[in-house]
């Protein structure tokens, strides 16, 4: 069914295949976004990014992409207010695409308790408001999207936030690469593409009615977690992720239970992972593979960590969104979600 246009249109009304397919002329618009004017901030002794769900899946991309480039510490912060760290010369940015998740509310509370430098990047609501009301920079991006499909338009601007005040996070040649990268895997994955050549309909294949269990390296464990929020949030199917080396110290060891038949191992491969990181995948494989339902391997493109990262996000978009198709389930609207947003909100 996933060759079917019709197939597909019946079980996304919402239009999700549209927004995944719009996601590189996303990212290329966000991409040229400019950063608000911050006159009287310099540069962060640290930087504390507050998001939730999809939002903070943007923090948690400049955080893997400053890993091994950037000397000042960040935080990604999933909850309300703001962690101790977040105290003097601390930079906040506070990302919610629908500018009304509770817990970045507060956390731009704390922030002007604090007297933090603060930073909003969101598509309106509450949050956009309140930097209206007093006066703090914000970049407003376009509105109509699932907050988990609109990573293009929140992770560039905090990236150009960031170089603005002299935190190099991703350069602009790196981010050419990503863009490019980008385009091509949006050809590559697109629903026109059959079956038998696109990588992400023949994993939701493989996946099946399993659960999928996606294990990242050092660098693309971030995207591993992304992709089982994903999975979650768009085929409404439980996800595990985790990331080596960790995982060998824990984890690993409920592969052997028979469980794992039920699972679907996924491994985010990437070519410039550490010989000792290879070895652990190979491991991996051996020891857990036979245990698991089913074994897929995913490959990284490009040479830059954004690229990479970028690449490996794109595929788990687009193959939560097929396994939503296969299982039935319409992969834009979370109900449950709603309801617990809903519910808090009436008090
Ligand atoms: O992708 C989603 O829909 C969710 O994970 C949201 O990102 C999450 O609920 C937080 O909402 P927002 O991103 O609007 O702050």
């Amino acid at each position: 069914m996933l060759d079917d246009p019709g197939a597909l249109a019946a079980v996304d009304p919402h239009g999700a295949r549209a927004a995944l397919a719009g996601f590189p002329a996303q990212c290329r618009a966000a991409a040229a976004i400019e950063p608000p004017l911050l006159p009287s901030m310099k540069r962060p002794r640290v930087v504390v990014i507050a998001g939730m769900g999809g939002s903070a899946s943007a923090g948690d991309l400049v955080a893997a992409c400053s890993a091994e480039r950037v000397e000042i510490p960040m935080f990604v912060h999933r909850g309300y207010g703001l962690p101790s760290v977040a105290w003097d010369e601390a930079l906040v940015l506070a990302v919610s695409y629908s500018g009304n998740s509770a817990e970045i509310i507060s956390a731009a509370d704390t922030a002007r308790a604090r007297r933090l430098p603060f930073v909003a990047v969101t598509a309106g609501g509450a949050l956009a408001s309140l930097t209206e009301q007093r006066g703090l920079p914000c970049v407003r991006v376009p509105q109509g999207l699932m907050p988990r499909m609109a990573l293009g338009y929140l992770f560039f601007p905090l990236a150009r936030i960031l170089r603005a005040l002299d935190v190099d996070v991703v350069s602009g040649e790196e981010i050419q690469e990503a863009l490019a990268v980008v385009e091509q895997l949006g050809a590559e994955l697109a629903p026109e593409r059959p079956l038998e050549v696109n990588e992400a309909k023949r994993l939701a294949v493989a996946i099946g009615s399993r659960w999928p269990a996606v294990y990242g390296g050092p660098v693309t464990g971030a995207v591993a977690y992304r992709w089982k929020t994903d999975f979650e949030e768009n085929a409404k199917v439980f996800g595990l992720a985790g990331a080596l080396p960790e995982m060998n110290h824990n984890t690993i060891e409920a592969w052997r239970t028979p469980l794992a038949r039920d699972l679907h191992l996924v491994l985010l491969r990437d070519e410039r992972e550490e010989p000792e990181i290879a070895r652990r995948f190979t491991l991996l494989r051996d020891l857990a593979g036979p245990a698991a339902g089913g074994v897929s391997e995913c490959r990284a493109r490009g040479r830059s960590t954004l690229a990479r990262l970028l690449s490996l996000t794109c595929l788990g978009q687009w193959a939560s969104l097929y396994l939503a198709a296969l299982r039935g389930v319409d992969p834009w609207s979370v109900p449950t979600l709603d309801e617990v947003k809903r519910r808090l909100r009436e008090g």
